[in-house]
């Protein structure tokens, strides 16, 4: 396991030391290196520089020139344009660094310099309710993101802060000591899949059965709030019944996890119910250093920027009038816990863009409580999932689409595609198999793919085609080099520094040399979506270089052992890119 550096990173050492010889007060200044069309490299940095130092930027970059060495990566610099550094690097370093990129077990990706670490707040879907498209976006993208941060070191806890709490259970635990054979079941023998389905279909049952009888009896009304405190009291009748829907609801959970082939473990489920412990301490010490106050009875933060419509100010309510707590009370105890306990040093939460006020004011007030440092915590807001009309994304009915029957449309569109490209002689059950990886990887890859805070458009149609920005390109592109392998025969990959390379060959080497670079950012910038661009970019640059280079000439043994060994390279990246976003790599499709 060694670090490789990039090749553009080497380049950029090689100006910037130019840089530094030709004019020590530029020393440190950064050549704004990139990938160019022009050349393989431009630098752009001279002509801020000579602004800034009054000079002229075609005579600065001339003095760059001179100043480089002779160096085994550069072929040749130039200046062009206003001020301009084009660079051609020496096919023979392209090679020889790529080389040394795929013999490494991480592909040269570097660890941290300094792992910290991390709790991140992601998968929170509610008891004894389906989940929905929001809870979509949070579980993939935050399981996106523990991978990538794990990727380079950082140890993560993950936290499934699920709403497993509240005044709904009064109701919904009354309601089953009144009608104690309500979730009764037989024995489940069936799926995975089918047990969660039954179980949410028990559940929303029971959630209707006892929401009416609510709404339209005062009595029990007043039965079921009671029953509140005996939960948060822990009584045990209370509690035997609250574990019972809090499982069935696990069931189904792990069901659609198991569907959508993301791992989430009961460990690190802890929901909103586990700080009820610490809800009354919480409170104290808010009040107690005054950082909330009384307000009507409330136990209130207030905040100088934040107010209503009518320009009162709107307050976090930590504890109702009646004394009950809230959503904010929980969050601010699990801030205490994560980084008191856990002693994160960076908090996540991979929540809806529409809680952005309740996160800033939740955060403001662990920060005055002292309890959380500055900066340490961030949400990760994610936009709206729309429908094709633009509008949050409902069924024809108008209702929330429900998880499970969109990632069976996405396998079922998958299918279609899958079969099409088999042809004849491959079986339903490998069908079905691929469908899944193709169905849900579209679906992950969709959402992943716009970057975050953005709202997008459901389209299936879009999403598992084999054109244009999708998973099922990659995945092709993935399955395309594979089957060059099984018809390879003797021929191994190998890499030829000696060789001169053709310009498709080029491109789609210099944009694996990328590959360490991009994943950095994509994980330090939590942008997940730097990555599929990345791999779109080489699965794009690898069918060019497919068309315009034979890989497999017997007339040219080396040459087909370095196209081989780019292939190989290609197919490494692909498919340890598309892993990290949780993304199925079929061999054959
Ligand atoms: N359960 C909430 C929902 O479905 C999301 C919870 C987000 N996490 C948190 N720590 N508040 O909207």
């Amino acid at each position: 396991m060694a670090t490789v550096p990039s090749l553009a990173a080497t380049v950029r050492q090689r100006v910037s030391d130019a840089l530094s010889a030709a004019l020590p007060e530029a020393a440190s200044a950064d050549p704004l290196l990139r990938r160019s069309d022009r050349a393989d490299f431009q630098a752009n940095g001279m002509l801020a520089l000579a602004k800034q130092l009054k000079g002229n930027p075609r005579e600065l970059a001339g003095k760059v020139t001179e100043a480089l060495p002779e160096s085994p990566e550069i072929a040749g610099i130039e200046v062009s344009g206003p001020g301009f550094l084009n660079i051609t690097v020496a096919d023979g370093a392209i090679v020889e660094n790529l080389a040394a990129r795929w013999q490494d077990e991480r592909l040269g990706v570097p660890y941290k310099d300094e792992p910290g670490v991390t709790v991140i707040d992601y998968s929170q879907p509610n008891v004894a309710k389906e989940m929905h498209v929001g809870h979509l976006r949070s579980t993939v993208i935050g399981d996106a993101i523990v991978q990538l941060l794990e990727h380079r070191g950082e140890k993560v806890i993950r936290r499934h802060h699920i709403g497993d709490w509240g005044t709904n259970f009064g109701m919904l635990i009354q309601y089953l000591i009144e009608h104690p054979h309500e979730l009764d079941h037989e024995s489940d023998t069936a799926g995975a899949k089918d047990a969660g389905e039954a179980a949410m279909a028990r559940l929303n049952r029971l959630y209707k059965a006892s929401r009416a009888v609510f709404d339209s009896d005062e009595d029990f009304k007043a039965r079921a709030r009671d029953r509140v405190p005996a939960l948060q009291s822990g009584d045990p009748e209370t509690l035997a019944l609250w574990h019972k829907i809090v499982d069935e609801s696990k069931t189904y959970f792990q069901a659609v996890y198991e569907e959508l082939d993301v791992e989430i473990r009961d460990e690190d489920i802890v929901g909103e119910s586990a700080y009820n412990d610490d809800l009354q301490q919480v409170v104290k010490d808010l009040e107690e250093s005054g950082v909330a106050v009384r307000s009507e009875g409330a136990l209130c933060v207030f905040f100088e920027d934040v107010k209503g419509p009518d320009g009162t100010p709107t307050p976090l309510i930590v504890q109702k009038s009646n004394g009950g707590f809230g959503y904010a009370a929980t969050d601010l105890a699990a801030i205490r816990n994560r980084i008191g306990e856990l002693k994160a040093d960076t908090l996540l939460y991979v929540v809806d863009a529409r809680q952005a006020l309740h996160f800033r004011m939740v955060f403001e007030t662990a920060q005055r409580a002292g309890w959380l440092p500055e900066g340490a915590a961030r949400q990760l807001p994610f936009g709206t999932v729309l429908g094709k009309d633009g509008k949050p994304f409902k069924t024809r009915e108008g209702e929330t689409v429900r998880l499970v029957d969109l990632l069976d449309e996405a396998v079922e569109r998958a299918a279609a595609v899958v079969r099409e490209k088999a042809g004849e002689g491959v079986g339903e059950e490998e069908i079905q198999r691929r469908a899944q990886q193709v169905g849900i990887g579209a679906v992950k890859y969709a959402d992943l793919s716009n970057s975050m805070t953005r709202d997008y458009v459901f389209d299936l149609d879009r999403m598992v085609s084999l054109q244009g920005d999708t998973s099922v390109y990659l995945q092709y592109a993935y399955a395309r080099v594979r089957s060059i392998f099984r018809r390879a025969g003797e021929l191994k990959p190998v890499p030829h520094p000696e060789l001169a390379l053709e310009p498709a060959e080029r491109a789609l080497a210099l944009h694996l040399d990328g590959f360490a670079d991009t994943l950095v950012t994509a994980a330090d910038e939590y942008a997940p979506h730097k990555l599929t661009a990345y791999l779109y970019e080489l699965a794009t640059l690898y069918s060019r270089f497919f068309e315009n280079c034979l890989v497999l000439n017997p007339e040219a043994p080396q040459q087909s052992e370095n196209r081989l060994f780019l292939c190989d390279m290609t197919a490494k990246v692909l498919r340890q890119g598309l892993d990290l976003l949780g993304i199925r790599t079929p061999e054959r499709l």
